[in-house]
């Protein structure tokens, strides 16, 4: 057995993870959607029912037993976050509904209170779309102009073209850690410092780089940072923004409501403190706290152990699917994570998806929700199978034996 395999036994974390014990048309389910959604093990599961069997309540707002228990619980969490991302101050912390409302929430917040006609902000051609509307609906709406850095036939950001990108008009860079359709992870620190040479701001999309890998806000430096509790274990429905306390007192509110408010008059409203300016009306307690258990959950594994088993896995993955033959990948960056996708010369990715699904394995297919990306590769969609620290190299043999049944049906 080598190193990797003593310290991490998958097939005891498989055991927390209830829903991965079914079969699906009569075969083991073989999970490999992980990048649209993780799954969540029993500890978090256990934490949704507590909430809700023993103390449901408002947070912030009540005197009685049970609105204590909750604001403890549901700000227990924040400070698990602030832990999770080594982040300075709670206060640096919201809760959003995911990393879309994360986003969307920032480029309201930043077009109202920062952006200028002829402003630029700066993406990259490897966006998901939750990090390519919101700036076109903000720069319409501002005179702003979106500016997109070129992607190479790796999938990787053409850094000359990025500097080139940057001058006095940029306000702001948003760029995705770890791409979902090409798993690309991109160079955050070189991407990070040449921004901030400019004096730049950049956000972070880490929605698919937290289930694989420890994040230092205080080392990566960046200024905004957003991720999804679905995707790192926990429950739909609720994520993380982080801003630095200096930029988010300089921001204006998202929304408008309960909690995010000091006091009200018909004369005007003075807003709460950070964070709360940013948490109008009941948050999402129930899925926050779980959120928080996940964390708890993924940092006993640890994401040495974490990382190790599933570039195993991933290299493992890379070497079986380049011996089919008529397969191609779209994306060959050095530095990947998470996500595979792929072509099958003359099989339209939703018939292969559809068979995968008919022998147990999930995948997705389609676009991803980057179609700049398929426009970049000239495809359509692609299929993509997508791991997490729970998956096997079983799974990935069942994976390639359902492709060869994919290839000799349509053969
Ligand atoms: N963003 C999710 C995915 O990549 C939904 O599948």
């Amino acid at each position: 057995m080598n190193t990797t395999l003593q310290q991490f036994n998958v097939e005891k974390i498989r055991t927390d993870f209830p829903i991965l014990q079914q079969e699906v048309h009569g075969k083991p389910l073989v999970y490999l959607d992980n990048a649209a959604t993780s799954q969540t093990p029993t500890v978090v599961i256990e934490a949704l029912q507590k909430y809700y069997r023993e103390y449901n309540s408002n947070v912030h707002r009540g005197v009685h037993r049970l609105s204590h228990i909750a604001t403890d619980a549901y700000e227990g969490a924040r400070e698990k976050v602030r832990r999770f991302l080594n982040a300075s101050s709670l206060q640096e912390i919201i809760f959003t509904k995911g990393t879309t409302d994360g986003i969307n929430l920032l480029a309201s917040s930043i077009g109202r209170g920062l952006i200028k006609p002829g402003d630029e902000i700066v993406i990259s051609a490897m966006e998901h779309h939750s990090n390519i509307v919101p700036w076109q609906l903000m720069c319409e709406d501002r005179g702003a102009r979106l500016r997109v850095i070129p992607i190479n036939d790796d999938g990787e950001i053409i850094f000359e073209a990025y500097e080139d990108l940057l001058n006095e008009r940029t306000k702001l860079v948003s760029i995705v850690h770890t791409s979902n359709s090409l798993g690309t992870v991109n160079p955050l620190r070189q991407i990070i410092d040449l921004a901030h040479n400019k004096n730049v701001p950049v956000l972070v999309d880490g929605a698919q780089a937290v289930p694989h890998t420890a994040v230092d806000l205080r080392a990566l430096d960046c200024d905004f940072f957003v991720f999804s509790s679905h995707k790192v274990f926990g429950p739909t429905g609720v994520g993380v923004l982080y801003g630095k306390k200096e930029w988010l007192e300089k921001l204006p509110p998202y929304q408008g409501g309960g909690d995010m408010i000091l006091n009200v008059t018909f004369a005007g409203t003075k807003f709460n403190e950070l964070p709360y300016k940013f948490e109008a009306g009941t948050p999402n307690i129930a899925d926050v706290i779980g959120l928080g258990v996940a964390l708890d959950y993924v940092q006993q594994i640890g994401y040495d152990a974490i990382s190790s088993w599933e570039n195993e896995l991933i290299q493992y993955a890379l070497k079986r699917l380049q011996e089919i033959e008529g397969l191609r990948f779209i994306g060959n960056a050095k530095h990947r994570a998470g996500a595979i996708s792929f072509v099958l010369e003359n099989i339209h990715p939703h018939d292969i998806g559809t068979i995968l699904d008919r022998e147990g394995v999930a995948v997705r297919t389609g676009h991803h929700c980057t179609q700049p990306v398929m426009q970049c590769f000239k495809v359509p969609a692609t299929t993509r199978a997508s791991f997490a620290f729970y998956n096997t190299k079983e799974e990935i043999d069942l994976l390639i034996k359902a492709l060869y049944k994919v290839i000799e049906m349509f053969s």
